[in-house]
């Protein structure tokens, strides 16, 4: 990757020292430390494209640098902004247990980061291990702002899998000519569909499909007869990814920093916010050829999207010449057709949870509070005396969830719950239900509006929750990748069509279902998803294509507190972004 592997961790020495002086004297002492790390949030120009941009980059990198920890240690990130945006950072996937505040997303658990200001994310790895990546959580900064997070196991614990000979991230992006931000300030003005992006990236490379690229490539150098870890993440804004390595088959190992039953596959499919562990066995003896490793989206809705391939390639040292590959033919993969809704229906389902004593699956089998959610695209009304560029007659774009397009307030919901000053900030009424029922999949209704509102759900600490999630068919069935904050959850149940209350709960698999926090509702179809409501904060749930968010496809969860000192919201720390 472009980025060096060696990020500006500053574990003291003093901490290390410590560190080994007791590992040494008592060998099975798993020390859990401190790692911190320095964000500084600054412009530096990157050429793809034969375009120069000036991105948002934390420590001049793209992408941005690796944060990488144990199960079990704390981590301080100290994002100081140097440039004229607000920033926020979002540790995507991190339960952030009692660490609400650290969570990142703007004006919902904190207000932004200033220009010239600073901020310290505080936040401890309880229980995962795996992959995760970190984000702007503001905007579609996003957009070059992220990077991976690495979940090693804690000293002495081991992989339930064959120990790696290397371990790789690879992140897919998507690298835009003009400044994203004006494409999505422009898209929320006119209401049109954003332009799309004009590339996608493998760390931070579009590879040799696209004009005035082939220098940037990404080469992932291997040697023969090994295994190797790849870390997978998708960083793209809008786009979920087929991805495929010529000739090779993948063996996935992990889902989103929890482990899961290996099983073996030769294309994936990756959304947004989504990361997953395989491992890649390479040939025996060195091949007389090079592979492409690629990466194009699956999409089934009716807009425009970026259409294009972004490729690397698999290249194996030769054991005596150094440049020979140049020489070699190129093998490409062959990756499933864009719509191609069942593959993506069977693969999801290859995903189940290890569940076994060390790593079991704690899915709630009984349920205190039942939600159904329809989440889709819609409309709202063009202002007075303007021309919108929406789907129908003057209107704009808009998404929701029950159809309510969450607006977001201007001073964060966290804040605001926690000192009991939600007046005028958020109400607690957001539909449990669709306001009004209709055939989700079938023929959409001729009323496309969407109500527009700051609405949230509260929960009672330990409540064990289930939700289904339905796609409707307004302006085009299409799979949304839905993101829940401060949880992981179960995937309980999929299918397509309409959920059905009384056939589809007697499929629920509540024995290993997959344990995620991103999982996608299927294009015209739903998932039902269980979880516990263990951790005290407010919670931010949204589509993870951009595009949707910002078309309001996001509500936020109230988890009170539990009694226990330990399940309560402890107050903001001092350095807390004021609005
Ligand atoms: Cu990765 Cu709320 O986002």
């Amino acid at each position: 990757m472009s980025n060096s592997p060696r990020p500006s961790i500053l574990p003291s020495m003093a901490a290390l020292l410590f560190g080994f002086f007791i590992l040494s004297v008592m060998p099975n002492f798993a020390a859990a430390i401190t790692r911190q790390y320095t964000f500084n949030i600054k412009y530096q120009n990157f050429t793809r494209l034969c375009h120069t941009r000036r991105l948002v980059t934390a420590n001049g990198q793209f992408p941005g640098p690796r944060l990488v920890a144990r199960e079990g240690d704390q981590v301080l990130v100290k994002v100081v902004n140097h440039v004229a945006e607000n920033i926020t950072i979002h540790w995507h996937g991190v339960r952030q247990l009692t660490s609400g505040w650290a969570d990142g997303p703007a004006y919902v658990t904190q207000c932004p980061i200033q220009t010239g200001q600073a901020y310290t994310y505080n936040f401890t790895i309880t229980g995962q291990r795996g992959t995760l990546l970190w984000h702007a959580h503001i905007s579609w900064l996003r957009s070059s702002l992220y990077g991976p997070i690495i979940i090693l196991p804690k000293l002495n614990e081991s992989y339930p899998f064959q120990k790696p000979y290397k371990e790789i991230p690879i992140l897919f992006g998507e690298w835009f000519n003009v400044d994203p931000e004006a494409v999505i300030a422009q898209a929320l003005q006119t209401g049109a569909g954003p332009n799309v992006s004009d590339a996608y990236t493998i760390n931070g490379l579009p590879g040799p499909l696209y004009n005035c690229s082939a220098k940037d490539t990404y080469k992932l150098k291997v040697k023969p007869g090994k295994t190797y870890l790849l870390r997978l993440i998708n960083a793209a804004l809008n786009d979920e990814l087929f991805f495929s390595i010529a000739n090779h088959t993948l063996t996935v190992v992990e889902a989103d920093a929890v482990y899961v039953k290996p099983f073996e596959t030769d294309t994936l499919l990756i959304s947004p916010g989504q990361t997953t562990n395989v491992l890649l066995k390479t040939k025996p003896h060195f091949p007389n050829a090079t592979f492409f490793m690629a990466a194009r989206p699956y999409f089934t809705g009716i807009g425009s999207i970026d259409n294009s391939t972004a490729a690397g390639i698999l290249v194996y040292k030769h054991p005596s010449s150094n440049n020979h590959f140049k020489k070699l033919p190129s093998l490409k993969p062959t990756l499933p057709p864009i719509n191609d809704t069942g593959f993506v229906a069977n693969f999801t389902r290859k995903f189940r949870s290890l569940a076994n004593a060390k790593y079991p699956a704690n899915v709630p089998q009984t349920v205190d509070r039942k939600f159904f959610f329809t989440v889709g695209l819609g409309t709202n009304p063009c202002p007075e005396n303007t021309t919108c560029q929406g789907p129908t007659n003057n209107t704009k774009f808009a998404a929701s969830i029950n159809n309510v397009s969450f607006v977001l307030p201007s001073i964060a919901l966290l804040q605001s719950y926690f000192f009991g000053q939600s007046n005028g900030v958020f109400t607690s009424d957001f539909p449990q239900n669709p306001p009004k029922p209709f055939n989700y999949t079938g023929t959409p209704p001729n009323n496309t509006m969407v109500s527009n509102g700051t609405k949230t759900l509260v929960l009672p600490f330990n409540t064990s929750v289930e939700l289904v999630m339905q796609d409707t068919s307004i302006l085009g069935a299409e799979s949304h990748p839905l993101h829940l904050h401060g949880f992981n959850f179960f995937v309980v149940g999929q299918g397509t069509g309409n959920y059905d209350p009384n056939k589809d709960p007697s499929h629920f698999n509540l024995v290993d279902p997959v344990e995620r926090n991103t999982a996608g509702v299927p294009a015209g179809g739903w998932i039902a998803i269980r979880f516990l409501s263990d951790n005290p904060g407010v919670w931010f749930m949204h589509c993870h294509l951009d595009v949707h968010t910002s078309w309001g496809l996001r509500m936020a969860w109230i988890v009170l507190d539990g009694p226990q000192p330990n399940q309560k919201l402890p107050p903001p720390p001092s350095d807390l972004p004021e609005c």
